[in-house]
């Protein structure tokens, strides 16, 4: 297949980035967007110009990294997928295919189509971990019975990437629904009781602090998930801040 292609190029966070036009051929409808944008830059590469700029770590939904807008869609028109994991035959011979990056204050453009996420790794760093002594010491796992409902709950939250399509795809730029994912995959659990206050807590603060947005209540962070992360978990952080806020006082 032929495609036109209208990337957003951008030298780093402080020049004026814009939306630049190329053409690709004979592309596999096999191929993977990510192989289709390589094969572009392979192109550019032999023509002598600078290859266009995009993440990529794992390539099978995994690391979270592709952060990719493709035609107004977090990681592009397929559901419950990553950007890696979007083939060609998505798509029609012909077609025009916007590429944007991530758009969120919060995330500042690096350069290209690659952001700078480190703002969920301060999130996590404020509370998105439990503190256990590994020291020769550690008990078996069954010892503590959870509830099978509670465990199912923690380890849905547990598969969020932190890939930020919910940031990028909300009208106010909100990171709930990870701040929630990784707040109620520990709360949910007995070993995440003993910080659960400070945790939740420290994560909202810190999430404020990096200037993301409310929650708009609309739900789209819900919809271009692509682990499926329920709105139920923004639910489960509201009510575990409210019991840190009033308890701490
Ligand atoms: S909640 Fe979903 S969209 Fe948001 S970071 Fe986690 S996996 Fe990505
Ligand atoms: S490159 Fe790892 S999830 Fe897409």
């Amino acid at each position: 297949m032929d495609l036109t292609l209208k990337v957003w190029r951008q030298k780093n966070r402080n020049e004026k980035g814009k939306m630049e036009t190329y053409q690709v051929n004979d592309i596999s409808t096999d191929s993977s967007f990510l192989e289709m944008l390589d094969i572009l830059n392979n192109d550019l590469l032999e023509e002598g110009q600078e290859p266009i700029a995009f993440d990529h770590d794992c390539r099978e939904g995994i690391c979270g990294m592709c952060s990719l807008y493709i035609n107004g869609k977090a990681h592009g028109p397929d559901s419950r997928i990553t950007t890696c994991q979007l083939h060609m035959r998505k798509f029609k011979d012909g077609e025009t295919i916007y590429v944007e990056p991530w758009r969120a204050k919060a995330f500042p453009i690096i350069k290209d189509l690659v952001v700078d996420r480190s703002a969920f790794d301060r999130i996590q760093q404020a509370g998105g971990y439990i503190s256990v002594n590994t020291s020769g010491n550690t008990q078996d796992a069954n010892l503590t019975p959870i509830p099978k409902d509670d465990a199912d709950k923690s380890f849905d939250a547990a598969t969020c990437i932190g890939c930020a399509a919910c940031v990028a795809t909300c009208k106010n730029s909100s990171a709930m629904l990870f701040v929630s994912a990784k707040v109620s995959q520990l709360s949910l659990l007995p070993q995440g009781r003993v910080e659960a206050k400070e945790r939740v807590l420290n994560m909202v603060k810190q999430m404020d602090k990096e200037g993301f947005g409310n929650c708009s209540n609309t739900g789209a962070c819900e919809v271009e998930c692509p682990k499926g992360i329920s709105l139920e978990n923004i639910a489960i952080l509201n009510r575990e801040f409210l019991k840190g806020s009033i308890t701490n006082n």
